[in-house]
This record gives C-alpha cells, structure tokens and sequence, in this order.
C-alpha cells in the first residue's frame, strides 16, 4: 500500500482544517503563477493533509480569478495523490435539497473564461474525461459524508458555469430540464480538467445551498441564502473532511481508475523533436 497525501480544496463553508498535527502554511509558486493562497500542510490521523483555500482566504478570489492551473499544480508539487474538492451549488432536483451533499460524476463544462489545460505551445494532449472523478476516491467521500449523519447522494451531473452571476430563469430551465444537470456551481470546471491531467484522483462534494431560480416555491438564489445554508451546514462538510484520513490508511499503489496513469496514452507530440 501507498502513502497518500491527501489535498483538500476548500470553496464556500470549508475554510481550513481543524486538529492538524504539525500545521504550517506553506507558499508554492509555479509555473503557472501562485496559487489562491497558501496551503495549509499537516498531518491528520497520521495521513498527511493539504488544504487550499480555493477562493483565498477571506474569499477574495471570483470564480473566473481561481488560479485553476497553479492551485492543482502546487498540490502536485507538495506530493498530493488525493484531491477532494469541496464546493457550494444550487440543485434542479427536488430530492438534491438544500443540506444535502452530491458525490459528482459528471460535468457539463459551460465556463469560457479560464484557462483549462497544462497543455498546448508544443506539448499536446488529449486526457480521457469520459469518467472525470476518480469512483474509488468518490466512494470515500460517500462513506465520510454517511459516517458524519449527511444526506448523501452518490452521483450528479454539475453544470459549472461562468458567473459571477446566476442564471436567468431561462437558463435554469433549459440546464434542468433539457440538459439532465442535477446540480450548478461556478468552480467544478477546469478544476477536475486539471486534475485529470496532472494525473491525481479527484472527487468532488458539493453542498446543496439553493434551488438556484427554477423552484415554483422558493425564491430565486441570493448571495444571502448561500450563506445561510453553508453556515447551517459547514459543520457537516468539515465533519466529512475530519473523516477522509481513516478511510485513505490503504490507498492501492495504483489507481483501479487509472487516474494516475491519464496521460500513458494522451500525448500526441513527438517525443523527440
Ligand atoms: N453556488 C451555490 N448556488 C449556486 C447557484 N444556484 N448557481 C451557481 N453557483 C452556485
């Protein structure tokens, strides 16, 4: 068995972890600039945690200002094989209720705005993203959310959009009902991209806050009612979190996903040119 290192991106609710052994904050530069912030490393359970703030601290960082590239990259390079990101998104289905937590699988990428590959200038690839989360990953953080009392749902369809404003009504529709999404959020996307091609295992928790605008019986989403809801349920996600380390004690030395092995078969340019 490996030793994992487990990497923690926080969104919304998630803003550090509690109980670290031997916490520091460290500065990573990369070549793809700094990072949201400084990431927080320690040891929880004996496995080691790093944990990024994915919109700074103090959450100064819009969705289309997140260093997607250097946040998943300075992970990486602090030796993270693990990443489980942890977001806030509003729900187009009426069982996906605002509490809840949604293991995704799936993605409808919607940003145009970010930078969403390591590749490109002289070095191409094309990753597989047709199972974009790592399932054993996921399968975890299913058990972490049931052993913290979460309703859970294991599997989703996130739709990440650009922001920073929400949908029109129009758009909620056409994503809820002729789309098959099950969840939005403004972060999801190049985040999972990403992580793919740095070949780390990735799953992503998303807490439910809103029924974003389509709900006949509740009112449009608003900044307040986000914040009403993560706080109501903060507790949980980093109840979730603190559980992560007693389920990673025996990560395989491969991926059965084969996510640490994304690019044996992506790279198109010639080796030696
Ligand atoms: N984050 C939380 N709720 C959201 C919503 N309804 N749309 C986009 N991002 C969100």
């Amino acid at each position: 068995m490996a030793h994992p290192r487990i990497g923690v991106i926080g969104g919304s609710g998630v803003y550090q972890i509690e109980g670290l052994a031997d916490a520091e904050w460290r500065q990573v530069e990369t070549p793809w600039g700094w990072p949201s912030d400084e990431i927080l490393t320690g040891r929880l359970d004996g496995i080691a945690m790093a944990f990024l703030p994915r919109h700074g601290r103090g959450h100064v960082l819009a969705p289309s200002e997140v260093p997607f590239r250097a946040n998943i990259d300075a992970l990486k390079r602090l030796g993270v094989t693990d990443v489980v990101a942890v977001s806030a998104c509003g729900s187009f289905r009426e069982d996906m209720a605002p509490g809840d937590f949604v293991i995704v699988d799936q993605y409808i990428d919607r940003t145009f705005a970010r930078a969403k590959s390591f590749f490109g200038s002289g070095c191409v690839a094309h990753v597989s993203l047709a199972h974009p989360t790592c399932a054993r990953l996921s399968d975890a953080a299913v058990q972490a959310a049931e052993m913290a009392g979460v309703t859970v749902h294991r599997g989703g369809t996130y739709l990440a959009m650009e922001g920073p404003q929400f949908s029109t009504l129009a758009e909620s529709r056409m994503y809820r009902e002729h789309w098959g999404a099950d969840i939005i959020g403004m972060t999801g996307m190049p985040e999972a991209k990403l992580a793919r091609e740095a070949e780390l295992c990735y799953a992503s928790v998303a807490m439910v806050t809103d029924y974003d605008c389509w709900h006949p019986g509740h009112d449009a989403v608003d900044v307040a009612a986000v914040i009403r809801t993560l706080t109501l349920n903060s507790a949980n996600a980093r109840a979730l979190v603190a559980r992560l380390p007693a389920l990673f004690g025996d990560r395989p030395e491969v991926c059965p996903c084969g996510c640490d092995r994304a690019l044996e078969f992506a790279l198109m340019t010639a080796p030696e040119r």
